[in-house]
This record gives C-alpha cells, structure tokens and sequence, in this order.
C-alpha cells in the first residue's frame, strides 16, 4: 500500500526535483501539495509548483498557503533559487490552484483520513503548524513528520542556523511539541547528498523527457556551495522524500530536538542532542547518513519515468 502523504513545500529548485521525486514514486500516494512562500515570494512558489505538477502530468491539488512566517518578517533566498524560484528557469504555465488554503485543506486531509496521513514538510513550517496548532487532536492521524531542516552544527543562512529553520523557527516549534515523531534531514545529511556538473551529465544521459530536462536544468542554475568546497550543491529536499522510499539509505538516530526562539544570533537553531546530554524525552528522529549512489540512482531512475 503506497504511504499517503501531503508535500509542504516552497518550490525551489531542490523542492522541484523533490516534487517529481514524490509524483514518480508508487511507494507514495501524494494527496495534495500545499504551498508556502519561502525560497521566493508565495506568488512564485505557488506558479512553481503549478507548473511542476503540470509538467509531470499529474493531478494532485495544489493548495495555497501562508505568504510569512507566524511571527517575524518573510525572507526569501534569491542568491540560490534565483528571484522567481527556479534559477530563472521558465516552465510553461500549470493550471489554477485547488480551491481551499493550505491550513484548511491539510485539516480536512486528516480529519477525514481512514489511516494515519504523513506530513513531509520541505519549506518554512508555517502551513503544517498552523494545521495542528488550530486543531491539536488531528496529530492523532499524522503517521510521522518528515522534514528537510535545521542542522546539528552550523547553519546556511546564519552561523546557527538552515533556512527552512529561521523561516519560521516558531511553526518548527510547534510541530516539534505536538507528540508525533519529526524525521529530521538536516544540513548534515543534506551535504552527503551533493550534485556536481558530473552528476547533472549523467542524469541528462538517462532519457529525453521533458521532467528530467527541467529537473536537470533547474539544478544546474543552483551554485556550487562553498561551505562544502565548492565542488557543488546539495540536494536538500528530495532526501526527505527519498526517506519514506528507500529508509534503508539511510543511518538515523532518535533524540530530543528543541527549537532557539530567542531573538539573538542564535535565533533558528534546531538544537539536536544527539548525544543524550539533556534527558529530554526524544521527540525526533535525526537522518545522519545517506548513501549516496543509491540516493542519486534511485533519483535519477525517478525522474526518466516521468513523461
Ligand atoms: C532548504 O532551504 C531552501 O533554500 C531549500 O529549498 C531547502 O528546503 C535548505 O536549507
Ligand atoms: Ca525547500
């Protein structure tokens, strides 16, 4: 039976590839796609994930969803995604949006499902913890939360902490407090996960169809980063769908992760205690290794079976 999910997102180049990822895998059965504004303004990341979805063929609703975070002031991440999302990659038009904001949508998801719904959540946490914050028994019918960010060392945006993270440091906390297990794939794992030239050549050599173009396309506009070398950029988002596909790609360990909501440099920071300093009881499930060539095969193998 595929696992049902709802794929938060803010597309993005990363989450553009993870978004096909999830569309060609049967292990999945995608249920909506809701989107917040993130990697660029809401009014992109929503035409984005329209025209994806499009490409791909499919016809899973896409929903609207929050424009900022809960507290704070939005910021996008244009030096990586470029100003429209996408590197300046221009897709033909997808249809309209579903009807139905996100919050409202991923409430009525759960509240009517016969089984448990995952959650994967790959852009700021605002639209998952408005959900469950707004009706906190429907937890209750979330399998597990699946979540590109935060990071166990140093962050991307600032020295403390991942984009996804500081985006909305309050909806992580809120998903992080509501009783269900948090899968983590944090910057750690994310950097394991790392997409040079090479790699971008070997996919295009795996077919002609229009989503492997674009998927190679796309992630070729996204720059080598140099926190890791320089040599190229990690593939965020797709790890987290590539979890509840292949989970035997991955090492991972259970531990308490709490939130830095403090309005100083450290604001965003997913403390993870990897190590059981604090006793806390252990809300979380860390990804800590992937392999790597499994990863990239079984993402490449995805991508040229999509039209
Ligand atoms: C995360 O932030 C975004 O820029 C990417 O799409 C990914 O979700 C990485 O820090
Ligand atoms: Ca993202």
């Amino acid at each position: 039976m595929p696992i049902p999910v709802i794929l938060d997102c803010d597309p993005g180049t990363d989450d553009a590839l993870a978004i096909f990822l999830a569309l060609a895998s049967p292990e999945l059965s995608v249920l909506a796609i809701t989107v917040a504004g993130g990697n660029a303004g809401l009014d992109h990341t929503l035409a984005n994930a329209l025209a994806l979805i499009a490409l791909a063929g499919s016809s899973v609703p896409v929903h609207a969803g929050a424009d900022r975070p809960l507290l704070g002031c939005f910021t996008s991440e244009p030096r990586v995604h470029g100003e429209t999302g996408l590197g300046g990659v221009v897709l033909p038009a997808g249809g309209p949006p579903a009807p139905g904001i996100a919050t409202d949508v991923i409430r009525r998801i759960l509240r009517e499902a016969a089984e448990p719904v995952t959650l994967i959540g790959i852009g700021p946490a605002t639209n998952l913890a408005l959900a469950l914050t707004t009706e906190p028994a429907l937890a209750a019918k979330v399998q597990q939360i699946v979540l590109m960010s935060g990071a166990w060392a140093e962050g991307n945006i600032t020295p403390a902490a991942e984009f996804n993270a500081i985006s909305d440091p309050e909806a992580l906390a809120i998903l992080l407090a509501c009783g269900r297990p948090v899968v983590f794939a944090t910057l750690e794992l994310t950097a394991q996960a790392l997409v040079t030239p090479a790699c971008i050549a070997a996919w295009r050599g795996l077919g002609s169809g229009r989503c492997l173009r674009a998927a190679c396309d796309i992630q070729a506009t996204v720059p080598a980063s140099r926190r890791l070398g320089g040599t190229g950029a990690p593939l965020h988002d797709p790890c987290a769908v590539a979890w509840l596909i292949r989970p035997e790609l991955f090492t991972f360990r259970r531990c308490s992760v709490r939130m830095d909501l403090g309005p100083g440099p450290s604001r965003g920071r997913t403390l993870i205690d990897r190590w059981d300093r604090t006793g806390e009881p252990h809300n979380a499930v860390v990804l800590e290794t992937l392999d790597a060539p499994g990863f990239f095969d079984l993402l490449g193998q995805r991508l040229a079976q999509l039209p």
